[in-house]
């Protein structure tokens, strides 16, 4: 029965379907109620919500089910610090400011990065603390192995702990840290690529090649991620050995989600080369839905490290939203965004489930097609 897999018995869920904490807005608690209520599993992209906001949307999602839901965090990064790539990174970006009208912004001093630095790592423990105190059932990490002793104090508080990785060895890592499942992201995913052990560019693998390696050699449930967008998608990823499947995109365009509506529009016009990778909104590598910003980009132009040219593009992401411009938006989407469908997330989940069905019908019969 393809419902029942190691990560349902996990997370005591009805269906292996995970939707994907999506940091900066779409994952709005309508959202992950109504995927858990389902019988998937809803996440809230908390990455950037202050504790006090995260603490609220934890309320708001309780309100609405009584079913499992994950909190998904950033593990913090500590790049060096460097005021003067930070200084060119940022006069570059004044270019972009001039086109949309926001006055110019100054360079931050060694001292000034240090502390966006140290208040992100506070954020993370302090996020930390309000989900322990909330006893969420699940928690999701990207961007890092959590410490051992994280890991046992979330086990303690009776929390299950969900990892990410970008390639086998990632995956090795996380299941020594005591992760009970890991979430393993081929290069087609949208989003940031969540990579923490050797360069961005070598952990490009994709989910066809990546899960079958990493159920190989890990034995805790692998769960699939990267260009799943239908019933096929799930059918392919259980048989490649994955207990389950995350799906980001998929989820963007329902309508509870929360993603801007210039956002939503491009993942349902989006053909299949049209996102690209680029770490011009944030200093890390994510994919995205191509537009001027990406593309001037990719120029080779200079960027600051996450997360500081994360906080730099803050006000241009925003001002592009607020003037309904698209071309100065991260409209983070994968490689199928073509086949997201706008419907609510009940019936996004009905009609995934009945795909399945579907699709293991057709197999069965040995009929292609
Ligand atoms: C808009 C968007 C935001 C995302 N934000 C996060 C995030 O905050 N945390 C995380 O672990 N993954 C994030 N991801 C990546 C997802 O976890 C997942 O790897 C990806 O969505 C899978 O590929 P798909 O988009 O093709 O389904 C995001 C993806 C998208 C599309």
């Amino acid at each position: 029965m393809w419902r029942q897999t190691a990560l349902t018995r996990l997370l005591g869920i009805e269906y292996p379907i995970i939707q994907a904490g999506m940091a900066g807005g779409p994952t709005t608690p309508a959202l992950v109620a109504a995927v858990s209520e389902a019988g998937g599993l809803g996440s809230i992209g908390a990455g950037y919500l202050t504790p006090d906001a995260l603490g609220t949307q934890i309320e708001a999602v309780r309100g609405l089910t009584a079913r499992p839901f994950c909190v998904n965090l950033f593990v913090p990064q500590r790049p060096e610090v460097d005021a003067d790539g930070a200084a060119a990174a940022q006069d570059w970006l004044n270019g972009v400011r001039e086109r949309l009208g926001l006055s110019p912004a100054a360079a931050p001093s060694a001292v000034e990065l240090q502390r966006m630095l140290d208040d992100s790592a506070a954020r993370f423990d302090a996020q930390v603390e309000v989900a322990v105190a909330a006893r969420v059932p699940v928690i999701q990490v990207t961007f890092g192995a959590p410490e051992p002793a994280l890991v046992d104090r979330l086990h303690d508080a009776g929390i299950r702990v969900l990892g990410s990785a970008t390639s086998v060895s990632e995956a090795i890592a996380l299941e020594a840290v005591g992760v009970d499942a890991i979430t393993v992201q081929g290069s087609e995913a949208g989003g940031h690529r969540g990579t923490f052990l050797g360069s961005e560019l070598s952990a490009l693998v994709g989910t066809m090649a990546l899960v079958p390696q990493a159920v190989d050699r890990v034995r805790v449930p692998v769960v699939a991620a990267g260009g799943i967008m239908d019933g096929r998608g799930i059918v392919a990823a259980l048989a490649l050995g994955a207990s389950g499947v995350q799906m980001g995109t998929a989820f963007l365009a329902c309508a509870e989600s929360g993603a801007h509506p210039l956002h939503k529009a491009a993942v349902l016009a989006c053909e299949d080369t049209g996102t690209v990778l680029t770490n011009i909104f944030s200093g890390k590598l994510a994919r995205g839905i191509r537009n001027e910003l990406t593309e001037a980009g990719a120029a080779g132009v200079p960027v600051a490290p996450y997360p500081i040219q994360n906080q730099f593009t803050q006000d241009i992401r925003k001002a592009s939203a607020a003037q309904r411009d698209a071309g100065y938006l991260s409209m983070w989407a994968g490689q199928a965004a073509g086949l997201a469908r706008s419907v609510s997330a009940a019936e996004q989940m009905a009609q995934l489930v009945a795909e399945v069905e579907q699709v293991l019908g057709r197999i069965e019969m040995g009929v292609n097609g």
